[in-house]
């Protein structure tokens, strides 16, 4: 069969336009005299992914004119000592939204430093609150990598509704949130959603029969061209970091599909890097500016 002549879904260039236009929000707000709106993030320890997501995070509020504060801990804080900068950060009104950047060490109970956060700044989207009410269709903060992957959806226009979307991944930041938002009677929205995983028997079969497949297993070039079929929209959430003499830094991001099997097949695809990971940032400076604003909550 002839090969689709397939897009890419350029989510460097709508993070860059969604900047601007965040940045010019700003000015505005500036102009007539508002606050502006201010992110912290908490990060625990050094992981070389979680150091590069954070900078990256604090780099985009500068880009946008957000203020952004970090907060730095050593791998050895006690919960107390965490759940207390959650409190003090809960209270600080200069503060309008904070993430604590996951996954945090073995010895902090990750749920409960996600319940402690005040949901009304619950930039991430990540507790009970949100998640619930974002279930049933309530204003909320939604977690960023999905919303990110809906407004990609959205700026190009990508028909949704009817179609069979199958979601690899069943993870609470990614997967299940993905799944419920593709299901909701909404545009992007009206899928039917079908869930696979690691223990699923027909994952094959169920992406064969996809018309937009959502791959967030973090399991590098999982998906082959063999697994999709001709004109499906495919994005791809995997930012595995794989070692390589290649790079400056010492790895490549690596995504969860495998790039030259599947994109000759599909209409739309994601690449890796510069699709779903900038959307990601910006999604939550844009949540940033809505705490800022208090549109979700007063
Ligand atoms: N770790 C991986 N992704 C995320 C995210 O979106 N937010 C936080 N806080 N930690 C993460």
């Amino acid at each position: 069969m002839e090969a689709q002549s397939y897009k890419l879904l350029d989510g460097k260039a709508v993070s860059a336009q969604m900047k601007k236009e965040m940045a010019e929000e700003v000015v505005r707000i500036k102009a007539a005299g508002g606050k502006i709106p201010h992110l912290a993030a908490i990060l625990v320890g050094h992981d070389g992914g979680s150091e590069t997501y954070v900078a990256n995070k604090v780099k985009t509020c500068n880009e946008i004119g957000f203020k952004s504060t970090l907060i730095r801990y050593e791998n050895d804080v006690t919960e107390e000592e965490l759940l207390g900068k959650v409190d003090e950060l809960n209270r600080d009104d200069d503060v309008d939204g904070f993430i604590v950047q996951l996954p945090l060490p073995k010895h902090i109970h990750e749920q409960k430093i996600i319940e402690a956060i005040d949901y009304h700044k619950d930039v991430d989207g990540f507790h009970p609150i949100n998640v619930g009410r974002m279930s049933i269709g309530l204003p909320c903060f939604v977690s960023a990598t999905p919303a990110g992957i809906l407004e990609l959806l959205r700026r190009y226009q990508i028909p949704t509704r009817g179609k069979h979307c199958v979601v690899l991944g069943r993870s609470n930041i990614v997967g299940k949130p993905m799944a419920t938002l593709m299901l909701q009677k909404a545009y992007p929205g009206d899928c039917t959603v079908t869930v696979c995983h690691s223990r699923s028997e027909n994952l094959k079969e169920m992406c064969l029969s996809a018309d937009i497949i959502i791959v967030a297993l973090g399991v590098p070039e999982f998906l082959r061209g063999n697994m999709v079929k001709e004109g499906a929209v495919v994005i791809d959430v995997g930012t595995t970091r794989v070692p390589s003499t290649l790079t400056k830094s010492g790895f490549k991001l690596t995504g969860d599909v495998k790039f030259d099997e599947v994109a000759p097949k599909c209409s739309y695809i994601s690449p890796v890097p510069g699709g779903i990971g900038p959307m990601t940032i910006v999604s939550l400076m844009r949540n940033t500016l809505l705490a800022g604003k208090k549109a979700i909550y007063d």
